[in-house]
């Protein structure tokens, strides 16, 4: 079986100022550093990714960014490009729920995206998951395969991506999915990768859990052989609980 490094993602979404960045980095920056064997990733917003970079530099930690356009550049007010996050940082996080559910982004957009990062170079994480509605119909894993697929329309090399499980109603709820539950569904995007590409590739893609992750429940996340890691939103913003839950995974994945 393909060896898969776990990875530990904070999704910082729309908190912290640039002097509250600062902070939360330098609080962390040392004590992540010391912990080996798994991949450590920092999603602030847009406007930290600067900074942030520089408070990591030369150290083993990588920065994140939440979302971008994906053209390289042109008239999109407001909007950020690959190309300018490729300058800052080596993830994006891609097709949030909250992006869906705010701003209206379809799976042909997510696609898009998808596809643009992957061309720039960075590693997208990809999200997938059912809303509650969704879920108490019995379609989590209908709903799940077909943003998973359509994603990846077009993509013939989807190796360095990642793809976050994260269930709507498990995110800010403090209801998380249970462990057994996420493996299952997990293995259920496993499945769909290996009959979209081959075993190899789906044995190879990391596959994370995300919502209402904390130190108090990561390990039962971890445990579970499909699931490689956490995409980690509220408890990312406390540097010791983030700390915890990055050493916790390392002490049960290797
Ligand atoms: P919480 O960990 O705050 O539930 O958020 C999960 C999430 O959306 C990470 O992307």
């Amino acid at each position: 079986m393909a060896m898969r490094i776990p990875l530990i993602a904070g999704n910082w979404k729309m908190n912290t100022t640039l002097a509250e960045a600062s902070v939360l980095v330098t609080e962390m920056r040392e004590g992540l550093e010391r912990i080996e064997g798994v991949e450590k990733v920092l999603c602030p917003p847009f406007l930290s990714l600067s900074l942030v970079r520089e408070l990591l530099q030369g150290l083993s930690i990588k920065v994140g960014a939440q979302n971008m356009h994906f053209e390289e550049k042109g008239a999109y007010t407001g909007e950020i490009s690959p190309l300018m996050l490729k300058e800052l940082c080596d993830f994006v996080i891609l097709g949030h729920s909250e992006r869906r559910e705010h701003f209206k982004e379809t799976d042909q957009m997510v696609n898009e995206k998808v596809k643009a990062a992957l061309a720039a170079g960075l590693t997208p994480i990809l999200c997938v998951g059912e809303r509650l509605e969704e879920r108490e119909a019995g379609r989590a894993e209908e709903v799940v395969v077909r943003q998973g697929r359509a994603a990846l329309q077009g993509i013939e090399s989807p190796q360095r991506m990642v793809i976050a499980y994260e269930p709507v109603w498990a995110i800010g709820t403090g209801r998380a999915e249970t462990g057994e539950g996420a493996n299952a569904t997990i293995g259920i995007i496993r499945d769909m990768m290996a009959r979209l590409y081959s075993e190899g590739i789906a044995q190879g893609i990391r596959i994370l859990y995300g919502g209402s992750v904390t130190a108090a429940n990561v390990a039962e996340f971890i445990r579970q052989p499909e699931i490689d890691g956490a995409l980690v939103g509220g408890a990312s913003l406390k540097a010791e609980e983030f700390l915890s839950i990055v050493a916790q995974t390392v002490a049960i994945k290797k």
